[in-house]
């Protein structure tokens, strides 16, 4: 029989609300409402109400989490790394959209401010997913230059023109808010590749050096790898380095066609 409710142990539950900071100015008080969840603990995930001085931190959403970590709950776990947009550790979802925490003003979210682990994959605890099928799904497109010709004695060499094709492509860092805020990925994450996985396939397609173009089509040209992406553009839209992975599924698309005609 179908199973329309989640399984008891799944739900999330009301958790603790931890006491305000006493003598804080109540414009600097900012309350944050974060996704907890513990395997080892056998309890069901719960929502955590911290109430931050953001006085007392930085501006983004991940320094509110520094102040939670250090002055409220040691136990929080969530992931960072260059605090500077480029390394896409700490994607999450912040008020409802997937994004990355380190360039996320606390003052874009009104009200309570909602931190959630990206949606659809397995958690691993509190804010950290579990993304082994995503980067077993880059690993498969061959995200490096793949050539027959001898290698050069210098560099091989690229035209401006040829190196502008690359933008809108090299810029990803790779921080899954695309892939995990996308239906198509979410109902079929096993077999289709998701935006960010195609998103770097056409990278290496479009570069002028690359020589497997048709080798990297055949293996992209399968109802479920490349053709589950139906245009819904959640990619598009959360993406924080600003890409459109659905623009570079449709030129992949496009180049399926023309070496059929
Ligand atoms: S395309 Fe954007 S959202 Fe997707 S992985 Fe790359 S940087 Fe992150
Ligand atoms: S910590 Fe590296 S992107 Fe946020």
């Amino acid at each position: 029989m179908v199973q329309l409710t989640l399984p008891k142990n799944s739900q999330v539950k009301k958790g603790k609300v931890w006491p305000k900071p006493e003598g804080v100015d109540a414009k600097s008080l900012r309350a944050f409402k974060v996704y907890r969840f513990d395997p080892d603990s056998g309890e069901n995930p719960h929502w955590d109400t911290y109430y931050v001085d953001t006085a007392k931190c930085g501006p983004m959403v991940l320094d509110a989490l520094f102040y939670i970590k250090n002055e409220i709950d040691t136990t929080l776990a969530f992931r960072r790394s260059c605090r500077e947009g480029i390394c896409g550790s700490c994607a999450m979802n912040i008020g409802g959209r997937n994004t990355i925490a380190c360039t996320s003003g606390i003052d874009e979210v009104k009200g309570t401010v909602t931190i959630a682990p990206l949606p659809h994959q397995p958690v691993i605890k509190d804010l950290i997913p579990d993304l082994t099928n995503f980067y077993a799904q880059l690993q498969s497109i061959q995200p490096f230059l793949k050539t027959d010709s001898p290698t050069p004695q210098r560099e091989w060499k690229q035209s401006p023109e040829e190196r502008e094709e690359l933008d809108g492509l090299y810029e990803c860092i790779l921080c899954a808010s695309c892939s995990t805020a996308c239906p198509s990925y979410w109902w079929n994450s096993d077999k289709y590749l998701g935006p960010a996985a195609l998103l770097q396939a056409y990278r290496w397609i479009a570069d002028s050096r690359d020589e497997a173009t048709g080798e990297r089509l055949d293996d992209l040209e399968d109802p479920f790898k490349l053709y589950r992406c139906h245009t819904i553009m959640n990619c598009a839209q959360v993406c924080p380095k600003g890409l459109n992975p659905a623009k570079a599924i449709g030129k992949i698309k496009e180049l399926m066609v023309e070496r059929q005609a």
